[in-house]
């Protein structure tokens, strides 16, 4: 019996492989992408293990979870301890959140000058996305880009303290319908040397519901010209890449949710982009193989207690669709130790293929719309001097 909540989102039509020549790798900075595919920073998924596990399937451009600006040149062990890379990690790519010129500009520096773990980054990107109350409240995360003026000053400081090093920039379409920022927020981005940008195709309004409207990557697409553009929201399924990036025309996209529990989605998109078709799904046997791997990664990661603790959120994503049955997802919720998962998972049955539309049953963040909430008065002007309080740069979750 697959869980009640499984119900996968509709599917659309197959899309035809892709052509020789008919896509390129994305130029940010020294970074030639290929293919065009960049793993979204998720705050509490993208750290080093997850990224090495999802690396080993593909290629692409994978950025470390978010850290905030204020917390880094603060010297915070926990921003540290989150932006760590693994030691042979390359590119190393993270990304950065904050809401005033002057912490990001000191972030920016001390990440380019290898601070984090001794090693500069290669590449800083930005989070404009997050929808987060406690965030916009105080103008901050998707609120602030309505202050244009503002929001300029931050990129500016960034990308003047990268130095060589590119800075990318991601956004949602605006705060909701009636407050739409995202071409202003990718041209000031363009005028002031960003690399490239990303669009969550969602307003923060919608949280994480509903579809991407990706008619408005194809506006971003036709609004900035000199730099790639990268499409965000509903990549489930390699095809669904190149269905955006044929519809839009973007430069390349970046997947989120997509591969919670299904690491091996970057596979897919390297054999499609290279005009083969995607590989058989993994059976249950192979999917928790995975999980063991990805579990002892973590702990290896974080030591046993925390990874494994860590690692609770991910089982219920690779189990998604599978007749594994609620006992044992509620076992492995509380499971305590890399033994007790490998002794409960044993009995399952190994050679139960992979669930039917799988790929496409929503992991990680769902829900509903909810209104926006912002400062007093913040939506009467755009181009007025804000300060922001220190409110909406604790540590965030969420872009
Ligand atoms: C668990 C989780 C954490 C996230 N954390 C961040 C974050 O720290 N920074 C950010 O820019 N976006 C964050 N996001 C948003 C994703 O990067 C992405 O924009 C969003 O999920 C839409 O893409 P998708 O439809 O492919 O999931 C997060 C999303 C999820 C599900």
């Amino acid at each position: 019996m697959t869980d009640l909540v499984d119900a996968p989102l509709p599917a659309p039509e197959p899309e035809p492989p892709a052509r020789r020549g008919e896509f390129n790798a994305v130029r940010i900075g020294q970074m030639e992408v290929w293919p065009p595919v960049v793993l979204a920073p998720m705050a509490g998924v993208t750290n080093a293990p997850f990224r090495t596990l999802c690396r080993r399937y593909g290629a692409g451009l994978y950025v470390n979870q978010m850290i905030t600006a204020r917390a880094l040149v603060e010297g915070h062990r926990k921003s540290l301890v989150l932006a760590a890379f693994a030691p042979d990690e390359s590119p190393r790519s993270i990304q950065l959140y904050g809401t005033d010129p002057y912490s990001i500009g000191e972030a920016a520096r001390l990440l380019v000058d290898g601070l984090v773990d001794g090693i500069p980054v290669d590449h800083i990107d930005m989070n404009f996305g997050c929808p987060m109350k406690k965030v916009t409240r105080h103008g901050g995360g998707a609120a602030l880009p309505w202050k244009r003026e503002h929001y300029r000053k931050i990129v500016r400081a960034a990308v003047k303290n990268a130095g060589d090093v590119p800075v990318t920039v991601k956004f949602r379409i605006g705060i909701d319908d009636d407050a739409i920022t995202f071409i202003d927020a990718g041209k000031i981005a363009e005028d002031e040397g960003v690399q490239a940008v990303a669009l969550h195709a969602r307003t923060a309004n919608q949280l994480y519901s509903g579809q991407a409207d990706w008619r408005r990557i194809t506006e971003l697409k036709d609004a900035i010209t000199s730099i790639p553009v990268f499409g965000n929201g509903d990549i489930w399924e390699a095809d669904d890449a190149l269905r955006m990036m044929r519809t839009t025309g973007c430069d390349g996209v970046t997947v989120g949710r997509g591969c919670l529990g299904r690491p091996w989605l970057f596979g897919d998109l390297a054999e499609v982009f290279e005009g083969r078709p995607v590989p058989p799904r993994p059976d249950l046997g192979q999917v928790l193989d995975g999980m063991v791997e990805h579990a002892g990664l973590l702990c290896e990661w974080m030591g046993e207690d925390h990874g494994i603790r860590d690692f609770r959120k991910h089982t219920g994503w690779y189990l998604k669709g599978f007749p594994a049955g609620g006992a044992m997802r509620a076992r492995l919720n509380r499971v305590g130790s890399l033994a007790e998962m490998r002794e409960l998972i044993a009995v399952l049955d190994r050679d139960i293929p992979f669930p039917e539309g799988g790929m496409r049953m929503v992991r990680g963040h769902s829900g509903s719309p909810k209104d926006v909430h912002l400062p007093a008065g913040w939506l009467d002007t755009r181009d007025d001097e804000v300060a922001i309080p220190k409110g909406a740069e604790q540590l965030v979750s969420g872009g």
